[in-house]
């Protein structure tokens, strides 16, 4: 069994608050350090210029998040942490993706759609202000995270249907091209918390109404002390029910501070006493990490080489997979062709068994042939690198019949395949490669 492959990316488009900690950094924080996954997080840069077309934010952003994962506890010996711009094989694999990919299926996009709509509301042209970006968004992250294979993606809800485009995109490449990548599957945790923006909305980052996560201390309890209650007075009971000061409070306090500020609330604890204890539960736990957050944005230089370093370890998986994934579309080393180069477009055609070579969710890679009306005549076992799998369809393509007494350890047996039929498949590719 090969473990579970988690990938997910963040993008670095403005600066973290407190509700992304609460949300989002933690939970995932705490989940890499599962022994049982394997886990890519990266910052998605690309994705970035997307909604962001001032340089100097993108950078400062980058180096913000960046720190500030590791500062909550990313550890990038655990984790695989990079840069996507610092992985070429992505943008390579958008466009194979952009190629096998319907248009209508991203006309189909809901952020391209709600761009759409808003236009329309305006009555101004539909695509008025909406850059091919914004359109080919999913196929980015498609690539993001077909090019390493993973299995689960954690995201928010809103992210869901990209999830599902990047099904159907390694669906489509798979079905052209053969079963290189693996079909992504969203992993939504539904308990986790979106906090409250300090006027009692939802946080994001467009409302200016969020905690950054690292402000210091000062400017903390002056935004906790901004955070709107109603007019009840000192002594009067308080609703928790849609309690913007209550939900932080619980998203940073223990169980049982939980019940007793609930148990204060009911009792009519003062708007400024409960804030206090807000402030205080919250600097508990950043406090600690403030001091490697203020060091790493300090020296930018040692956050670079952090992702640099992740990015090294990231490539080691898809420098490997896009080499396969450029001879499976036909982006190939021409030498290779040989004589077989002057075959006519016609005699191409003619159907012949064909090897195809994939990789299963095991993490293993295999190859089979099949007869030219599809009939599965070799199936191998599955072996840890690529490499193996092509030179035995190498060797079975140049020697034919002579190589599958050395293969037979490594197939898996189909009694139903008359051997027959395999050596006629055999011989025909050979007699295919060298006809002129
Ligand atoms: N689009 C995601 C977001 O805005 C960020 C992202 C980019 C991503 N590529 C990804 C998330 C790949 C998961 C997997 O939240």
């Amino acid at each position: 069994m090969t473990t579970i492959r988690f990938l997910t990316g963040i993008t670095p488009s403005g600066t973290p608050h407190l509700g992304n900690y609460a949300g989002m950094m933690r939970p995932a924080i705490a989940a890499s350090r599962s022994k049982e996954v394997e886990n890519f997080y990266f910052l998605a840069d690309y994705h970035a210029l997307i909604k962001c077309q001032d340089p100097e934010r993108v950078q400062r952003s980058t180096l913000e998040i960046a720190a500030s994962w590791l500062a909550a506890g990313l550890d990038p010996a655990h984790v695989t942490f990079y840069r996507q711009s610092d992985i070429p094989e992505i943008p390579e694999l958008t466009w194979f993706l952009t190629c096998a990919t319907g248009k209508g299926l991203l006309n189909r996009a809901h952020a391209y759609k709600a761009a759409q709509d808003k236009n329309q509301e305006a009555g101004r042209d539909s695509d008025d202000g909406v850059s091919a970006g914004l359109f080919m968004y999913p196929v980015l992250m498609g690539a993001d995270i077909l090019a390493f294979n993973a299995h689960k993606v954690p995201v928010g809800r809103d992210q869901i249907q990209h999830i599902e485009m990047a099904r159907d995109m390694a669906a489509s490449f798979n079905h052209l091209y053969g079963e290189f990548l693996t079909p992504p599957e969203a992993a939504v945790d539904d308990n986790v918390a979106t906090l409250a923006g300090l006027a009692g909305r939802q946080t994001s980052k467009s409302y200016n109404n969020t905690i950054p996560l690292f402000t210091p201390p000062a400017q903390l309890k002056k935004l906790i002390g901004s955070i709107v209650t109603d007019s009840r007075a000192p002594g009067e009971p308080k609703d928790v029910e849609g309690s913007a000061l209550f939900q932080m409070y619980q998203a940073f306090a223990t169980e049982a501070e939980t019940a007793t500020m609930r148990q204060a609330f009911a009792e009519g604890i003062s708007w400024g006493d409960a804030k206090q204890k807000l402030y205080e539960c919250i600097d508990r736990e950043i406090a600690p990490m403030r001091a490697r957050y203020e060091h790493l944005m300090s020296h930018p230089a040692e956050v670079e080489a952090i992702l640099q370093a992740g990015a090294e370890r990231a490539r080691a998986h898809t420098r490997p997979l896009l080499l396969q994934l450029r001879n499976a579309v036909g982006l190939r080393n021409l030498a290779a062709l040989g004589q077989g180069a002057t075959k006519t477009g016609k005699a191409e055609k003619t159907a012949l068994p064909s090897f195809k070579q994939y990789r299963e969710k095991d993490g293993l890679f295999y190859f089979k042939l099949s007869a030219a009306n599809g009939q599965l005549l070799l199936q191998s076992t599955g072996f840890a690198q690529p490499r193996e799998a092509g030179q035995w369809i190498a060797r079975l393509q140049s020697e034919g019949q002579a190589a599958l007494a050395d293969l037979q350890a490594h197939l898996q047996a189909l009694p139903e395949v008359q051997p027959d039929d395999i050596a006629a498949a055999l011989q025909q590719l050979q007699d295919a490669a060298t006809q002129d």
